[in-house]
């Protein structure tokens, strides 16, 4: 049932007291109207034995005479008595009498009670609850005169009493009685109520709106409650209880806190090893990107010999090869200063120009492709398309890619490798697309490419970490987006990144 408790209970108390009430009420009436039957019984009889000793003595010496009788009966009459009839044995009606008020409704009488009495001369009388009278039959003894001659005669008094007036009294008492009930059984149960307010109910709520704010997490809640029965026992606990939650939360949150920063820990020593291991092949780079200005200086110094050789080194040609060579060696000591930024720890995130990142990754990168020969196609439209985050983690990003692709596009021997870079802005976003041509990626196995340590190649050739050091450096540490598709003859990777809104931009 919807009905609360603390409606409830002073309800059922309420209404068992009501019906309790309204059983005792019930019997108590029954037995006080029978038992005002009886008294009013016995009254009868009392006045009729009374009446028919008196007018029996009365005839007994003047034979029987209206007005004596009148004179007898007539105090009765004023009291409860309403009507008096007395018959012979013939029962020829001798006198009647009746309350002015009752003439109309004068009672008749039982013709077969009145014989009945005659016979038995014993008086007869009985309670009539409609009507709420008692009516009696009573043998009198009576001398009758005719004429001169009295003679004996055995007849029947017949006697009404009205008894509602009395009846009245008694149906007042019990109401009265019933109010006084219902006023002590009305006291209780506002008792009864307020007693369970404050001992239960306002204690049940302050522990209800408590356990409503843990369930929403605010695990910060105490009850206060005094004495020691049951309830403030269940409160204590409950107390107690809040009092582990928080703690187990402080505790979970510490715990959670603290493998977050572990994780992220493990993420940047992920990142640098994974950078690390690229080193290597990056020196590799280095010596392809070195090929050329090598054979260049070489080439400008047998220069130099030969024109010495023959005599004809003039300053001029001494100053403008010189010149050249120096040129090219910075040139070379550029690659070297690239590869050494490339490497460089990152302290803080930056706006950063995608142009710029690809085209600093290209010219450590170019030489090895193009051995290879894979072309690189670069298309970042203006205006810039910038990034914010770490410069260097986004440069290894786009390292693994396309040396994921490198690897790919040499594993399927294709003869004219193709990469291309796409970069654009859109509706907010920078999106950038590394494509290749490479055959693509298997679909049974393109949903877990980005799982850590997964990967296709024998061992020793790859470790399964580059996509998912790249997904966690683009969707962790710079709030992007990383997927990967099959598209035309290759794989298509394509990044997304919120454009930068800080005070920046
Ligand atoms: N461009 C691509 N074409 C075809 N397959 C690719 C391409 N890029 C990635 N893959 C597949 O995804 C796998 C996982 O790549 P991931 O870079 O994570 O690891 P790896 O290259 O195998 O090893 P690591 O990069 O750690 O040296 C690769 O082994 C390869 O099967
Ligand atoms: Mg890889």
């Amino acid at each position: 049932m919807g009905i609360p408790l603390k409606y409830l209970l002073p309800l059922s108390v309420f209404l068992t007291g009501l019906l309790i009430l309204l059983i005792e009420s019930y019997v108590q009436k029954n037995i006080a109207y029978e038992e005002m039957a009886e008294e009013n019984i016995q009254q009868a009889k009392i006045v009729g034995n009374r009446l028919t000793s008196r007018i029996a003595l009365e005839s007994k010496s003047n034979g029987i005479v209206r007005e004596k009788i009148v004179s007898l009966i007539s105090p009765y009459m004023a009291d409860t008595l309403d009507q008096v009839d007395v018959y012979d044995e013939d029962l020829n009606q001798l006198f009647t009498r009746s309350l002015s008020a009752h003439k109309n409704h004068k009672m008749s009488i039982n013709l077969e009670t009145s014989k009945k009495v005659l016979q038995e001369q014993f008086s007869h009388l009985r309670y009539d609850k409609s009507s709420q009278h008692v009516i009696g039959y009573f043998p009198v003894d009576l001398q009758i005169k005719k004429g001169e001659v009295n003679y004996r005669n055995t007849g029947v008094m017949h006697l009404v009493f009205d008894v509602s007036k009395a009846n009245e009294e008694t149906g007042r008492s019990i109401l009265n009685r019933f109010l006084l009930n219902m006023s002590i059984i009305v006291t209780m149960v506002f008792s009864f109520s307020l007693l369970m307010y404050f001992l239960v109910f306002k204690r049940l709520n302050a522990l209800h709106k408590a356990t409503q704010k843990l369930s929403e997490g605010n695990f910060d809640v105490y009850v206060e409650s005094k004495g020691s029965d049951e309830l403030t026992h269940v409160i204590a606990t409950f107390n107690n209880m809040a009092t582990e939650m928080l703690n187990y939360k402080e505790t979970m949150e510490e715990k959670v806190e603290h493998a977050l920063k572990e994780r992220t820990e493990q993420t940047k020593l992920l990142i640098q090893q994974s950078r690390l291991a690229s080193m290597g092949e990056m020196i590799g780079n280095i010596a392809h990107q070195w090929r050329q200005p090598l054979n260049a200086l070489a080439l400008l110094v047998q220069k130099l010999q030969l024109f010495s050789q023959r005599g004809k080194l003039t300053q001029e040609i001494m100053e403008e090869n010189v010149t050249k060579a120096i040129q090219i060696i910075e040139n070379m000591s550029t690659t070297i200063d690239d590869f050494r930024d490339f490497f460089k720890p990152e302290k803080q995130k930056e706006l950063f120009d995608l142009k710029e990142v690809v085209h600093d990754v290209m010219s450590l990168l170019d030489a090895s492709f193009a051995e290879k020969n894979i072309k690189v196609d670069i298309r970042i439209e203006q205006p810039k398309c910038e990034i914010y985050g770490f410069k260097n983690e986004f440069a290894q990003v786009i390292i693994n890619l396309l040396n994921n692709s490198k690897d790919a596009l040499n594993e399927k021997n294709v003869k004219e490798g193709k990469i291309s870079i796409v970069g654009k802005l859109h509706k907010g976003y920078v999106a950038l697309d590394i494509s290749d041509n490479a055959g693509g990626i298997p679909e049974e196995i393109i949903e877990r490419i980005f799982e850590p340590y997964y990967t296709t190649k024998e061992e020793g050739k790859g470790t399964g970490i580059g996509l998912y050091m790249s997904k966690m450096i683009v969707e962790d540490n710079m709030n992007g987006r990383i997927q990967a598709r099959n598209a035309g003859d290759g794989v298509a990777f394509h990044m997304t990144f919120k454009k930068f809104e800080g005070k920046n931009t």
